[in-house]
C-alpha cells in the first residue's frame, strides 16, 4: 500500500486506526514530511532525526501550549470567555522551555520523587487485587470463564486510582476526577468542535477549584501527600541551574496537578491495555510470562515500543534550521513521531513483531527522551510490572473475545483501544 504523502492527513480516523505502514513509508520516502493542507506541518518519524529534535530544546521549542491546531477567531474568543472563569492556564512542564522548566522540573521532583513513586507501589497492588477480584467473583458467577470488558474493568480504574491516591482525592470524587481528566485532553490531537471544546474547558475550571480549594486547605494544614509537598517544594540555595526561585504559585500548581493527571491516566490505560492485546495474539508469551513473572519487564518495554500510547508530540522551531536536509523556517510546528520512531527498523530489526526477547528493548522512545523525558515513566512501569504480575498469577488463561472491532480512539496524540473484551479464566475459582 502507498500513500500520496502530499495530500497524507495524520487526524484522518481512518488513518488512525493503523497508521504504521504510512509510516514506514514516510520514514524512507520523506522522515520529515511538510503538510501544506495542514498549514505547513511537518512531521518527524525517522527515530535518530526524533532524537536530534528532543536532544535540542533551544532549537526545537515545547512552547506550543494551546496553539497546536489553529483556530478561527470567534472560537478562539469564546475559548477566552470560559477560560476566564477559571485560574489561568500556565505553560509548566511539558510546555515549559528552559531556563523556566528546569525549574518546574526540580520543584515538582521534590514532590513526586522516586521515592514517592516506589511508595505508592503497595497501593498499586492493592487496586489491582481488588480489580482482579471482581473478575475472579465474575468468573466464578460464571461458571469457570468471565467475559471482561478490559479497558472498563481494568485499564482505566487502575490508572485513576492510583494517581487519585497518590492526590489524596477521595473515592466519592473518583467519577468526577475521571471526567476532569478526560475533559483535559478532550481537545488534544482530536478534531473536537467548539462547544466540545468550551464543554471540557468548562470541566478543566471545575478541576481547578476543587484543587485550588485542596492546596489553600494544605496551607494550614499539611497532610503527608503530593499536594503539600508541591506546596513546599523550594529550590535547593545551591543548585546553580536555577535562579528563579520563586515557590510554585497556585496557577502553576495547578498546571501541574493537571499533568499528572492527564499524562498518568489516559497512557496508562492505553498501555495496560495494548499489553493485553499483544498477549491475546501471542498466547505463547502469555504461558512463558506465567511460567516466569521475571518477563514481565520485557513484556512491559516491548508493548511500549510496538504499541506506543503517546504517539507524537508537537515542537515549534524556534530558527531557521534543517533537520534530516529539510529546511524547517522560524515559527516551524513539527510533530515528533514516537511511535514511527519505535518502528525505525534501523535501530529495531523486524520492527512490527512483538518479541519481548529483542536486544535493547529498552531503547524506545514511548517516554520521550532529554529534558521532557517523561517524569512518571517509573510509576507507569510500575504499574505494568504490578498488573501483570498479578495478571498471571491469577489469570490460568485468556483468549481475545471474537466480537473485538479493535477501534482505535480517533486522537493522533494519544493512541489506544475503544474497548477490549478478553474471555478469562481464573487459575482457581472460588465457587
Ligand atoms: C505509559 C504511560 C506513559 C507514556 C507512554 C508517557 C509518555 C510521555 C512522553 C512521550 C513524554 C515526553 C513528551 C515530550 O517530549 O514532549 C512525557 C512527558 C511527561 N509525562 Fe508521561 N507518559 C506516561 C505516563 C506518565 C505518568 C504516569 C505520569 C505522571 C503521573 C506522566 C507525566 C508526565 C509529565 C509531567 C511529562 C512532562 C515532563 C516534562 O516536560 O518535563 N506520564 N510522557
Amino acid at each position: 500500500m502507498s500513500t500520496d504523502l502530499a495530500t497524507f492527513n495524520p487526524f484522518d480516523p481512518t488513518v488512525l486506526q493503523c497508521p504504521f505502514p504510512h509510516y514506514a513509508q514516510m520514514r524512507e520516502e520523506a522522515p520529515v514530511l511538510r503538510l501544506d493542507h495542514l498549514g505547513g506541518l511537518y512531521l518527524v518519524t525517522r527515530h535518530d532525526l526524533v532524537l536530534e529534535v528532543v536532544r535540542d530544546p533551544q532549537l526545537y521549542s515545547s512552547q506550543f501550549g494551546g496553539a497546536s491546531m489553529p483556530m478561527p477567531a470567534e472560537d478562539r474568543a469564546k475559548m477566552a470567555e470560559v477560560m476566564r472563569e477559571g485560574y489561568p492556564r500556565v505553560p509548566t512542564m511539558l510546555t515549559a522551555d528552559q531556563p523556566d522548566h528546569t525549574r518546574y522540573r526540580r520543584l515538582v521532583a521534590k514532590a513526586f520523587s522516586p521515592r514517592a513513586i516506589a511508595d505508592l507501589e503497595p497501593e498499586i497492588r492493592r487496586i489491582t487485587t481488588e480489580l482482579l477480584d471482581a473478575i475472579v467473583a465474575k468468573a466464578a458467577a460464571a461458571g469457570g470463564t468471565a467475559s471482561v470488558e478490559f479497558v472498563e474493568e481494568f485499564a482505566v480504574p487502575l490508572p485513576v486510582r492510583v494517581i487519585a491516591k497518590a492526590l489524596n482525592v477521595p473515592d466519592e470524587r473518583l467519577a468526577d476526577f475521571k471526567r476532569w481528566s478526560d475533559d483535559s485532553i478532550a481537545g488534544i490531537g482530536t478534531q473536537l468542535d467548539i462547544d466540545g471544546r468550551v464543554a471540557a474547558e468548562r470541566g478543566v475550571n471545575e478541576f481547578q477549584h476543587y484543587f485550588a480549594e485542596q492546596l489553600e486547605r494544605r496551607r494550614t494544614e499539611p497532610q503527608d501527600d503530593l499536594l503539600t509537598n508541591l506546596l513546599n517544594a523550594r529550590i535547593d540555595d545551591d543548585d546553580p541551574d536555577v535562579t528563579d526561585r520563586r515557590p510554585l504559585d497556585m496557577p502553576e500548581m495547578l498546571s501541574i496537578v493537571q499533568q499528572l493527571l492527564v499524562a498518568g491516566n489516559e497512557t496508562t490505560t492505553k498501555m495496560l491495555t495494548e499489553m493485553m492485546r499483544l498477549l491475546g495474539e501471542h498466547p505463547d508469551q502469555w504461558d512463558a510470562v506465567r511460567a516466569d513473572p521475571d518477563r514481565v519487564d520485557r513484556i512491559v518495554e516491548e508493548t511500549l515500543r510496538l504499541s506506543t500510547p503517546t504517539q507524537g508530540m508537537f515542537r515549534i522551531v524556534t530558527r531557521d534550521t534543517e533537520l534530516g536536509g529539510v529546511p524547517l523556517p522560524e515559527g516551524s510546528r513539527i510533530v515528533i513521531v514516537f511511535s514511527s520512531a519505535n518502528r525505525d527498523e534501523s535501530v529495531f530489526p523486524h520492527p512490527d513483531e512483538f518479541d519481548p526477547d529483542r536486544d535493547h528493548v529498552r531503547d524506545h522512545l514511548a517516554f520521550g527522551k532529554g529534558i521532557h523525558y517523561c517524569l512518571g515513566a517509573n510509576l507507569s512501569r510500575l504499574e505494568g510490572r504490578i498488573a501483570l504480575q498479578e495478571l498471571a498469577a491469577r489469570i490460568e488463561s485468556f483468549r481475545l473475545a471474537d466480537d473485538n472491532q479493535y477501534g482505535y480512539f480517533p486522537s493522533f496524540m494519544l493512541r489506544g483501544l475503544t474497548s477490549l473484551t478478553l474471555e478469562m479464566t481464573p487459575a482457581t475459582v472460588t465457587a
